[in-house]
């Protein structure tokens, strides 16, 4: 028989089922959820979020930091930061925060979030508080305010040098991080992060206004290597040389005991890549403790900040093809019913792919085809994932009705798609539906959001 059906495809590609995915009578399945079902209650365009991932991703970097401290006798604690910015629902913070983990915050704003789950005993004062971000003064009391009122495990990491004169203004005593700018990859465009500061910077800083100011005590010391956490020699001689910074800035700073990794742990964009976490835990902790052994410094709690690894993996979006264009004889376009640019506006703004994967019709002949959305925009299109370059999609005729998911898409596409606001052509917001499942194991929905409605952006527009 000759295999050209999508289903043949995808299984010739890629190992597959995987991840979840799976498919049964030619129709896609997301972590058991049946999509088809999903969308004949729903409609399309729709936004999914299945949160028992979000404490599954959660759990797996737990318990393989735990392991790798127990395989090296490593004589620190592990702490989990979720990093709010990745997503800031509440669904993803409550179900995040039922994993026994602590906040990083970016910005003003996210302290309100804070209170908020305060408010609901969603987070207690004994958790560790984060607050990284270039700081303005009203973040600055906001924070002072939150550990006056108990939250003491706040710490506040200094971008610049300027910023602890902020804090001088207060008599608020408050624990204090630094950041540590790391340098770009070689070929990025500038050499030195503009996030954090110099090694040299800090040491001053340290010296001259943070050791003898009775106000303040220096716990840690953060950084965030921009490519994320790779295997590759860039990201291991980043990290040693960071790792040396700590100990160089250990040594004159007793109180120091914490270091923050920062975020960016992978996750899967395709279906044709694995990750061997386990792996790249284990070395950042063997490196961690063999840098310290080696300059006799004790070794550090660590912390990490992971925002995309958190959440993205429990969202997806779904959309049906609305018509095709023949464009010329090899460009053919199948259009959604809603736009790139606007819900997953980081496949428009820095080109980043998704796993993408019809949802009915695997039985069809595959064909090449490129994906528009309906902004007027031409840039509001999808044509290459991260695996082949190309898009493939079932071959459907007249009168078919195709439908297809992004999955992997639960982090920053909101916040920076502009989630309720004004959308590019007044292409409304999705539907947006919560999954869960109970003790029992029984997926359960819930409408979290209707689709925008014309009346709310008439509203922002002053109509
Ligand atoms: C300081 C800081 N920590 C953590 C994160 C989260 O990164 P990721 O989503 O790659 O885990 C970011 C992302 O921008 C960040 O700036």
């Amino acid at each position: 028989m000759l295999k050209n059906r999508y289903i043949d495809l995808i299984e010739q590609t890629f190992y597959f089922p995987r991840h979840g995915f799976n498919v049964v009578d030619n129709e896609l399945s997301f972590h058991d959820i049946p999509l088809m079902e999903l969308i004949k209650k729903y409609g399309t365009p729709l936004k999914i979020s299945y949160l028992p991932k979000i404490s599954s991703q959660i759990n797996k970097a737990k318990s393989l930091f735990n392991q790798s401290i127990q395989k090296h006798g490593y004589q620190g604690k592990y702490s989990y930061c979720y990093c709010t910015k990745s997503s800031h629902f509440s669904f993803v913070m409550e179900e995040a925060l039922k994993n026994d983990i602590h906040l990083e915050t970016s910005s003003d704003f996210d302290i309100h979030i804070i209170r908020e789950l305060a408010k609901k005993g969603k987070f207690t004062p004994d958790r560790f508080i984060v607050c990284n971000g270039y700081k303005t003064e009203h973040y600055v009391q906001n924070m002072l305010q939150l550990v006056g009122e108990g939250f003491s495990n706040l710490i506040a990491v200094l971008d610049n040098p300027e910023e602890i004169e902020m804090y001088k203004k207060y008599d608020q005593p408050i624990n204090l991080g630094v950041r540590i700018a790391t340098e770009e990859e070689p070929n990025y465009s500038f050499y030195t992060s503009r996030l954090g500061m110099s090694s040299k910077k800090v040491m001053d800083l340290y010296k001259n206004q943070i050791q003898d100011d009775s106000r303040f005590k220096l716990k840690m010391m953060h950084f965030f290597i921009n490519t994320g956490i790779k295997d590759t020699t860039y990201y291991w001689s980043e990290l040693v040389r960071l790792l040396h910074v700590y100990c160089d800035l250990k040594e004159v700073c007793p109180e120091l005991n914490t270091l923050d990794i920062g975020g960016g742990m992978p996750i899967y964009t395709s279906l044709g890549v694995e990750h061997d976490y386990a792996y790249m835990i284990d070395q950042i902790v063997y490196y961690i403790k063999t840098i310290c052994e080696d300059r006799g410094v004790p070794v550090p709690h660590i912390f990490t900040e992971f925002g995309s690894f958190t959440v993205a993996e429990s969202g997806a979006v779904i959309y049906s093809i609305l018509g095709r264009k023949q464009q010329n004889d090899t460009e053919q376009w199948y259009m959604i019913d809603s736009s790139f640019i606007t819900t997953l506006p980081d496949t428009w703004g820095i080109g980043q792919k998704f796993i993408l994967l019809a949802i009915n019709h695997w039985e069809k002949r595959f064909q090449r085809t490129n994906l528009g959305g309906i902004t007027c925009d031409g840039q509001d299109f999808y044509n290459s994932d991260s695996h082949t370059n190309q898009v493939f999609m079932p071959r459907i005729e007249e009168g078919d009705k195709l439908y297809m998911g992004f999955f992997h898409t639960g982090a920053y596409q909101e916040s920076i798609g502009g989630y309720g606001g004004i959308q590019h052509c007044l292409i409304p917001a999705p539907k947006h539906v919560l999954i869960q499942r109970d003790e029992d194991g029984n997926l359960h929905d819930e409408l979290f959001a209707e689709e925008q409605k014309h009346e709310q952006m008439m509203r922002i527009l002053g109509y």
